[in-house]
């Protein structure tokens, strides 16, 4: 059960033995790894700092199994340290949903945090209209309840360099930490430390032993399939969705859940874990001087480095496997590295000159060149590792320290449950992969009566077609359905307005009552969505107010901003409203659910 929740909290963390040092939980809540990076490399190097304390990291997830858990362990914390990303429409990761669920909306609780000292570094990123969102919050409310801020909330910026901002956030850390963790007899050093490896790696005789090797843990047929149990759903059609004209790309995918136990509700989300490709998994095999067929297992050791019993961590990824495997499903290998793997690979170069380079780049006054050399130029850790072939990790460290975990990645479904799909040929060698479903809150409105409204230009299609689907088994099934228009925008109609054919029978059926189409670069001049919702300014003020919804789907640093500020415009001008009677509308039309956003 390799890729299930580790023990809850709670048993891993009792009896706990009095050594008498200070007891330090450092939460987080991340999406990407980035915060998890974050909370791991903050840990080591507080631990190498203070010998006086003991630090724990903990997934918020696994912190608690549920709200009673979460109020009886943070009751009894004195010190935490938070690191929360916000994401999308300033939304807590999954892992951090239910922790968030349960602190901002639970139960009036008055001053009962008052033997917590915290702080909290926020990821988010400053083109998204709800900046660190989540930390924002938590901040406000942990203060409020009797919490003791240690220092300012940290407000990482993912568009600049958000490891920049973290650094900035420790060095006003480490002086409150001092005066709370330091022994009088440690010596002041404050030197930056290598993030030491979480994990230990054994190897296995593979003479002697008849392993077999680990694979996913996959959930076909059983009870639950999710984030930890994707089940294995085959490639029933791949397809070109722009035409030959297009310099772009946009791939229509069908999986087929036949019998995998998969279940999912129009506007939901999947999950899909994919791979490394070959290439790219013999060139890290190379410059790790591994050969493929290493066999090993890896696990996550606590912090005294005593076997793992109860599962304080649960492993990185199931194992034993090869090498091979754990490169081309679990390592991140493509994606800039961030500074701590180049201090962790620093550490790890046999010739001076590399290390001291590889230094350089970690540390604050390479910023500069960091920016330019990693950042700028999209240069991945293969790429940087092919600079420093001296650099020969140990594979505990790299799995660790230097490559993130591969990410699986979310998409908007975009077919309908209730739409039959067309019987598919099985192929002989059909590719795969592991998937699970993300519910959402993006669905249609319960009365099919309703008017709405819906907004996504480009890929932000995708859950539309889905909802036309329903619409229209809907309407063959005997409803009445109220009006629907869509606003939907591509580059030019002959290259990337996708799925042209199937919504205009989609309007023929009568299951959309207008087609709006922006084509940005086909005139003189840029036509958005935004710009034909100002000509149908009164028909959507209309839908507003007559109880209608409004679905927005796409890129949410650009267009959903945009359509935001223009939905405003409409509603403070058809509305005649003044601009906080406007604010206050919007924000109405969201509480209510009226105003959904799938963006990303
Ligand atoms: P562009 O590429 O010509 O700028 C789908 O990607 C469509 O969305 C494209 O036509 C693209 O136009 C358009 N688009 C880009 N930025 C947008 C924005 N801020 N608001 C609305 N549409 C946008």
């Amino acid at each position: 059960a390799e890729l299930q929740r580790p023990a809850a909290w709670r048993e891993v963390s009792e009896p706990e033995i009095d050594d008498g040092k200070k007891k330090v939980t450092v939460l987080f809540g991340t999406q990407t790894g980035t915060a998890e990076g974050f909370a791991k490399s903050l840990a080591e190097e507080a631990k190498a700092r203070y010998d006086k304390a003991k630090f724990k990291v903990v997934d918020m997830d696994e912190y608690a199994a549920d709200d009673d858990e979460y109020e009886e362990n943070m009751k009894k914390e004195t010190l935490v340290l938070f690191f929360m990303a916000t994401y999308g429409d300033g939304e807590p990761t999954d892992n951090a949903a239910r922790f968030y669920k349960w602190f901002t909306e639970g139960k009036e609780r008055g001053i009962w945090l008052d033997n917590l000292t915290y702080a909290i570094f926020g990821l988010g990123n400053r083109q998204y209209e709800h900046f660190n969102k989540v930390a924002k919050v938590v901040d406000d409310i942990l203060a409020e309840q009797g919490g003791k801020r240690l220092v300012p909330v940290g407000l990482g910026d993912d568009d600049q360099c958000i490891e920049d901002d973290f650094t900035a956030w420790k060095e006003q850390l480490w002086p409150e930490l001092d005066q709370l963790l330091r022994d009088e007899d440690d010596i002041a050093g404050g030197t930056y430390t290598v993030v030491v490896p979480e994990y230990r790696v054994e190897f296995i005789d593979f003479a002697g032993a008849s392993y077999t090797e680990k694979s996913w843990n996959l959930a076909n047929g059983g009870a639950v399939c999710d984030i930890n149990h994707p089940c294995r759903a085959n490639v029933a059609l791949r397809r070109e969705l722009h035409t030959s004209a297009s310099d772009r790309s946009c791939i229509h995918l069908e999986f087929d859940i036949a019998g995998t136990g998969l279940v999912y509700e129009t506007g939901d989300h999947v999950g899909v874990y994919a791979e490394n490709c070959l290439e790219t998994v013999e060139e890290a095999e190379k410059l790790l001087g591994y050969s493929s067929d290493t066999f090993f297992s890896i696990h996550a050791d606590k912090e005294d480095g005593t076997p793992l019993s109860g599962g304080a961590l649960a492993p990185p990824f199931p194992s034993p496997c090869t090498l091979r495997t754990a490169l081309t499903r679990y390592a991140d290998l493509l994606s800039s590295p961030k500074k701590a793997s180049l201090s962790a690979l620093a550490a790890h170069a046999s010739d001076p000159n590399e290390a001291e380079r590889l230094r350089f780049l970690a540390s604050p006054s390479g910023k500069d060149e960091y920016s330019q050399w990693v950042i700028a130029s999209h240069r991945s850790l293969l790429e940087v590792m092919a600079e420093f072939p001296s650099a020969k990790p140990p594979l505990g460290v790299f799995f660790a320290a230097i490559a993130p975990r591969l990410q699986h990645r979310f998409y908007s479904i975009s077919s309908s449950s209730r739409f039959n799909s067309i019987p598919l040929e099985e192929s002989e060698e059909c590719s795969w992969a592991p998937i699970f479903v993300r519910q959402s809150n993006f669905k249609l409105p319960a009365d099919n009566s309703v008017p709405i409204i819906m907004i996504g230009p480009g890929t932000g299609l995708a859950p539309f077609r889905g909802f036309l689907q329903e619409r229209l088994a809907l309407k063959q099934s005997g409803a009445v359905l109220g009006p629907a228009i869509l606003f939907f925008g591509c580059r030019n109609r002959k290259m990337d307005f996708i799925y042209e054919d199937e919504l205009k029978s989609f309007v023929e059926a009568g299951v959309v009552s207008e087609l709006i189409v922006a084509f940005s670069r086909e005139g003189a001049t840029k036509e958005y969505v935004q710009h034909k919702m100002v000509e149908k300014a009164s028909e959507i003020w209309d839908v507003i107010s007559n109880g209608g919804y409004i679905y927005v789907c796409g890129d949410a640093k650009g267009m959903a901003k945009d359509v935001h500020r223009t939905i405003h415009n409409i509603v403070q001008e058809q509305g005649s409203l003044d601009s906080s009677k406007t604010e206050s509308l919007v924000k109405n039309l969201q509480m209510q659910g009226r105003y959904l956003r799938d963006v990303w």
